[in-house]
């Protein structure tokens, strides 16, 4: 499942004008993220982190298809949080409902970076038994 959640606030973001690496724990799986190659197709807004881990084989757990309805592409920017883009409310209210909420919580699926950082992303412990790698 993919697309766009009608009732949502649209979430502001700029897709990454450099290349940036994101490295997923604890997988310690680094993905590179190359500016020309940002894929329009998978499931999240195009350049989330989601998208990216989609993208690298990373079966990240994201039951409502990337739209922010749910709360299962939860993770923590461990490093990296100024370079992505702000939450927006409907994300915030998304967020509220996830187990072991932190401060530098997103969803996956709505936080796009900018690439001007090398971003440190940890998958949460609760959600860590869904997430598997492709190899
Ligand atoms: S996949 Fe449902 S909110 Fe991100």
């Amino acid at each position: 499942m993919s697309g766009t959640n009608p009732y949502i606030e649209k979430a502001e973001f700029e897709l990454p004008a450099a290349d940036y690496q994101i490295t997923f724990l604890p997988l310690q799986k680094k993905v590179d993220v190359l500016a020309e190659k940002i894929a329009t197709k998978s499931d999240g807004l195009p350049g989330s982190i989601l998208n990216a881990a989609l993208e690298a084989g990373i079966d990240m757990d994201h039951s409502c298809g990337g739209v922010c309805a749910c709360s299962t592409c939860h993770i923590i920017v461990r490093q990296g949080i100024d370079s992505c883009n702000e939450a927006t409310d409907d994300e915030e209210d998304m967020l509220d409902l996830a187990p072991g909420l932190e401060p530098q919580s997103r969803l996956a699926c709505q936080c796009v970076p900018n690439g001007t950082q090398e971003l440190i992303i940890e998958i949460p412990e609760w959600n860590r038994n869904l997430v598997s790698e492709d190899h």
